[in-house]
């Protein structure tokens, strides 16, 4: 499938996420403790979180550009997990392959959902139901991972390993386009910015995993 192959992106949803991670690396080296995947799959969580809560409860004039911003966000967490934390899922985990197999079937459920939005208009009353099945997918995925995977592989995996993992998850996901949010403040270099509308799921994809096919 056709996918353009934008430059490198930084979120904008994730502006305080960097400032926590920069001060958990940061430079007093006695009360700071270097970031770890774990902790930053599920700052990413509760990031979506709040995106879900100002779809549901915000400006409807905006909630478009916010339904696109949350799905580049996801979509490069979704990547990134499946390029750098399911793959050690995988070895260290005695159920690993299934607890694995199990979350990339739910991944690739919601990026279903989130094509279809893409495909819907917004005055459609259809796009109001599949936003809802949207957040509702995600919302279990977040606490199947959260319940099971991620605490396993705390427990499993030594504390340094996830901590490098977490260097690389940082630098996979920056490297990936975005959406920027409507009401941030802080907005990505226009060349870091991905067009709206159709296509979107796969222009995220395709640029952070490098598929081009
Ligand atoms: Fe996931
Ligand atoms: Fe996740």
């Amino acid at each position: 499938m056709a996918g353009t192959r934008p430059g490198a992106g930084l979120a904008p949803g994730a502006v305080g996420k960097r400032k926590r991670k920069l001060q958990r690396k940061g430079g007093s080296m006695t009360d700071q403790q270097p970031g770890n995947i774990i902790d930053d799959i599920i700052d990413d969580h509760r990031e979506f979180e709040q995106l879900f809560a100002q779809i549901k409860s915000g400006d409807p004039r905006t909630r478009s550009e916010v339904v696109e911003h949350v799905i580049a966000e996801i979509v490069r967490h979704a990547i990134a997990e499946e390029q750098y934390i399911y793959p050690v899922a995988r070895e260290v985990l005695p159920n690993g392959d299934e607890l694995v197999e199990h979350e990339i079937a739910e991944h690739s459920e919601a990026e279903e959902v989130m094509k279809e939005i893409e495909k819907t208009d917004t005055n459609d009353p259809k796009y109001g139901e599949l936003v809802e099945e949207f957040i509702a997918d995600i919302r279990h995925h977040i606490e199947d991972e959260e319940s099971k995977l991620l605490p396993q592989l705390r427990d499993a995996c030594p504390r340094e390993r996830l901590q490098e993992l977490s260097e690389t998850f940082q630098r996979a996901k920056n490297l990936a386009p975005t959406r920027p949010h409507p009401l941030a403040p802080d907005r990505p270099p226009a060349n870091r910015i991905l067009g709206p509308g159709a296509g979107l799921v796969d222009r995220v994809r395709d640029a952070l995993s490098g598929r081009n096919a």
